[in-house]
């Protein structure tokens, strides 16, 4: 249906759907999810499987172009990341000018945006050289971003990456490599990492990536938009839960661990506490995500032999909610973000950089969908309002009012 026509030919009329609960923004062949039957696939290849058996850049490149890559396309693909894995040095300075307690989210967000300066690609669309460039651009130098940042929380020296190591390792290895220490991959860490990554992926049209998709309609850059696009995931109802929930664990945890008092406060309509990790706009049955990174997060940690009492919290509150009715009749279970925390955090990370490793497994999600946009011409993101203000009014003089 064209809407233009539609309000031509009824007087005019225009829908309002406040956080557009029922609009869809686009057509989209990338991923497909059925939130009743608790579905998420990328291109039609399940997540379970996708999660089991892929690695990170195999994905990022299905999410992208459409189809899993052949060993040479793989490796082509992943050369020319790393041909594009430094950056300027002012960029550095940027960074270092930041005072340290600065958000992570905050940091990668300008970051990201100061990239369209020293690196003024202009995207001709009729180009698939062009984007492809941009593309690997990004996906080249989002990592060392992801790693400085974190590093800079730390009071770390920022280092380089290592050309010789797959895209995950190096990840690790800005990220974790130690001054005066051999670096070696933990294979439960790289495995971990994996998962996480490929789980947040992408997930249609949630809030970052609309606002992606929508910067971007303006014909503005890949990287503004995507800075953007980081802007809008820091947000706690969004990506920001991930830290969130830990931050209420940990609360739950000092307040002695009495789940029952903070489900009690859920529940309580006069009260703004929300039990983080719980609830989805679309999933209202499952979030398939979340029963793989819960299994995920008792193995790493069993594995790295950690026993983290903040687990056990996270295991009672959810068992609780699974048999609350206020909880039931909301369908309000774990989401992607309840045990992401865990691993993160049994890993090294700081909670405060959570909400940037979501933003690192959303790239190429908001990548493809920014590609998809562009490639089908889609029209400038304008939607329309119901005015409900002032008639007409005359002004007043200052000394009137
Ligand atoms: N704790 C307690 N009650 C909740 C929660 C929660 N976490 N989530 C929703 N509810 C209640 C609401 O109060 C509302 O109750 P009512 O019908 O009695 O008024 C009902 O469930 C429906 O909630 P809405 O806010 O209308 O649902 P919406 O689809 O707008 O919001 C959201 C979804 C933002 C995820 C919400 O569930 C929430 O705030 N969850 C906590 C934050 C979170 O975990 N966000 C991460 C989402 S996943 C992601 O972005 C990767």
């Amino acid at each position: 249906i064209d809407i233009s026509k539609l309000r031509a030919s009824t007087g005019g009329v225009i829908t309002v759907d406040p956080g557009y609960k029922n609009t869809g923004s686009c057509e989209s062949a990338i991923t497909f999810l059925d939130g009743e039957k608790g579905i998420l696939r990328y291109r039609g290849y399940s997540i379970e499987e996708l999660a089991e058996k892929a690695d990170f850049l195999e994905v990022v490149y299905l999410l992208i172009f459409g189809e899993l890559p052949t060993a040479s396309e793989l490796d082509k693909f992943e050369n020319d990341i790393k041909a594009n894995s430094l950056v300027d040095d002012d960029v550095r300075k940027i960074l270092e000018a930041f005072p340290k307690n600065a958000h992570p989210m905050g940091v990668l967000s300008s970051l990201t945006s100061a990239l369209t300066a020293f690196n003024p690609i202009s995207v001709n669309i009729e180009s698939q050289e062009d984007m492809y460039n941009a593309i690997v651009t990004i996906l080249g130098k989002f990592p060392l971003l992801v790693g400085w940042t974190m590093r800079k929380k730390k009071g770390l020296h920022l280092n380089y990456g290592k050309k010789s190591l797959g895209y995950v390792e190096n990840l690790m290895y800005l990220m974790f490599k130690q001054p005066n220490e051999e670096f070696e991959v933990n294979p439960i860490i790289k495995d971990a990492l994996d998962k996480l990554l490929i789980l947040h992926a992408d997930h249609e049209q949630n809030c970052s990536t609309s606002t992606v998709r929508i910067v971007g309609s303006s014909h503005a850059g890949l990287f503004a938009s995507l800075s953007a696009g980081i802007s809008a995931l820091w947000g706690p109802l969004h990506g920001g839960a991930n830290q969130a929930v830990l931050e209420m664990l940990e609360a739950i945890k000092a307040d002695g661990g009495d789940t029952k008092k903070y489900m009690a406060k859920a529940k309580d309509k006069n009260d703004p506490f929300r039990l983080m990790g719980f609830g989805h706009r679309v999933y209202k049955n499952f979030d398939p995500r979340a029963r793989i990174i819960k299994k995920a997060a008792d193995e790493v940690l069993g594995d790295l032999g950690i026993s983290d009492p903040i687990l056990d919290i996270a295991r009672g509150l959810e068992k609780e909610a699974l048999e609350d009715q206020y909880f039931v009749d909301r369908k309000l279970y774990p989401n992607v973000d309840f045990y992401s925390g865990i691993i993160y955090r049994a890993m090294g990370i700081p909670v405060e950089m959570f909400t940037v490793m979501f933003a690192l497994g959303r790239l190429p999600g908001w990548i493809a969908q920014w590609r998809e946009m562009r490639l089908r011409k889609e029209p400038i993101g304008r939607p329309r309002q119901v005015y409900i203000g002032e008639n007409e009014r005359a002004f007043k003089a200052i000394n009137e009012r």
